[in-house]
């Protein structure tokens, strides 16, 4: 049987983009972007897009198409060597966890569209808007939304890469820009429009330092999906003649782009009414509802926002669940049967289910369900963010770089001969000499500034809040949530004599 392809080249991309612009670009990209130095931290942003995450996608691609199987078979039959199966496995099962707390976060996007509809939130205080969130996360409906999503995700999927996952990806990604262009625009009604414009586009060099660039440096890569399977999987559907080097470059520009329009709908507001700029949940759930309210046509850019999520969340989680999909109907056998997709599915809803309920649960305060002190979800976010993904980018260029013959790899980035060579080996050699040791350097800057969050009684701790973790794909870990965690249990960092 034929292998499963995306059908159009458009379609391709949109399903790529999709599953780049996620959540990650709508509320952690513009909030890293104005504090570090907005137009200088764009700048700084695209060069290392280019110079760094594009190699990597590139190489995903290559061993996705190559390999011509799951990211388990395709780093196999790209090496030809069993053991690189491992990398490939590892980074499957990265993409499940994560795909189980992005579930979670998803769920909520649902819940507040209702809500939205329902009674809009024009009025409410940063306070009210609070203790709602808090209820709403405290609650059972999350767990109800989660598996909503998560069902939504295998249903579309049902129905193949190309009718299913293609088909909503044309649909969704031209409206989610539609959507954010419109938001974009309607918020240059309000006053602040120019601080808000100039929080994201006023350069500021002086903020940049070397930290600025490893943060860049983590978001886009974050923000492209790379190094957990999602990009190795898109990359085996790609047709033979289309040329990688442009699908990376494009969709890279539209990400991109769509978070700066993300910070352009955002900000104005958020300046009008002086309130903290912030990031992650509190942003979207709790500061911006009752601001969209006041713009002209108040509850449908409300819902119209929230409906945005759910499309930059839902194409996303497609890339994550495709990844599981593709291993288990490609690898598994039952009784001598491949499993067929659909049971493929079924399996993933009720084992990603079961971790994504864990993640739900793990957020209402006082919960016991911890790792090494850590909120399930937060751990899931942090081991996957600073371990996984990094490593994953490392052996993409490797395997890539130097493992497979040269030639191969060519033919694949000009798809035998039909596109510049000499663009495919300036990327060709990023990917061998440059990525792999950048990469690395973020990897252990990242693992070295991870802070296990202290039990000790509250009193005993002077506790600063971290600064956003750049590595954290979801910016949830850090200072995001501590109205529902209990504070124990956040991320910390505790002043070095704070316990004294
Ligand atoms: N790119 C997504 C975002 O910006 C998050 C993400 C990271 C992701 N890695 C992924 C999504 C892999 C799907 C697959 O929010």
């Amino acid at each position: 049987m034929a292998r499963n392809q995306f059908a159009s080249k458009f379609g391709t991309m949109a399903a790529i983009a999709g599953s780049a612009v996620g959540l990650g670009n709508i509320w952690k990209f513009p909030y890293v972007a104005g504090q570090n130095g907005g137009a200088a931290f764009l700048i700084i942003y695209i060069v290392i897009s280019l110079l760094i995450s594009v190699p990597v996608m590139l190489s995903e691609f290559v061993i996705g198409r190559r390999g011509q199987g799951n990211t388990y078979r395709s780093f196999i039959n790209s090496s030809g060597k069993k053991a690189w199966g491992t990398v490939g496995a590892i980074e499957i099962f990265a993409g499940m966890v994560i795909l189980a707390f992005y579930c979670v976060v998803a769920g909520w996007s649902l819940e507040y569209i209702i809500q939205s509809i329902g009674h809009g939130f024009g009025g409410m205080t940063y306070e009210q808007m609070s203790v709602t969130f808090d209820d709403f996360v405290n609650g059972n409906r999350p767990v109800l939304w989660t598996l909503i999503f998560l069902a939504m995700n295998c249903v579309i999927l049902a129905f193949g890469v190309s009718k299913g996952i293609e088909r909503c990806s044309k649909f969704m990604i031209p409206a989610l820009f539609c959507i954010l262009l419109l938001l974009a625009i309607v918020s240059c009604w309000q006053d602040g429009w120019k601080e808000g414009a100039a929080f994201l586009l006023k350069p500021n060099w002086k903020a940049v330092t070397g930290q600025t660039i490893i943060m860049a440096l983590g978001q886009s890569f974050f923000s492209l999906s790379l190094g957990m399977s999602a990009m190795t999987t898109y990359g085996s559907y790609i047709q033979k003649d289309q040329s990688l080097v442009s699908v990376s470059m494009i969709v890279t520009g539209a990400t991109v782009l769509m978070a700066v329009l993300a910070g352009l709908a955002i900000f104005p507001s958020v300046f009008t009414y002086g309130v903290e700029v912030t990031s992650g949940p509190n942003l979207v759930f709790k500061t911006l509802p009752p601001l969209f309210a006041t713009l002209p046509g108040g509850r449908i850019v409300s819902v119209l926002f929230f409906i945005l999520l759910f499309f930059a969340a839902i194409t996303s989680s497609f890339s994550l669940l495709e990844a599981g999909a593709a291993y288990i109907s490609e690898e598994w056998k039952v009784a001598g049967k491949p499993v067929t997709r659909v049971w493929a599915l079924v399996i993933l809803f009720f084992t990603v289910g079961a971790l994504s309920v864990i993640c739900a649960m793990s957020q209402v305060s006082g919960s016991t369900l911890t790792i090494l002190g850590w909120s399930v979800f937060d751990f899931t976010d942090m081991f996957t963010s600073n371990f996984i993904l990094p490593l994953g980018g490392i052996a993409a260029c490797v395997l890539v770089g130097w493992l497979m013959e040269r030639n191969v790899v060519f033919n694949e980035l000009t798809s035998d001969g039909q596109f510049s060579a000499k663009v495919s080996g300036f990327f060709f050699w990023l990917a061998r000499y440059v990525c792999p040791i950048i990469i690395l350097f973020m990897f252990i800057n990242g693992v070295r500034s991870i802070e296990r969050p202290k039990a000790a009684p509250a009193e005993e701790i002077a506790p600063v809040v971290a600064p956003v973790q750049s590595t954290s794909v979801l910016d949830v870990a850090a200072d995001e949530m501590e109205v529902v965690f209990d504070p124990n249990r956040m991320i910390e960092v505790q002043g070095e004599n704070a316990a004294e």
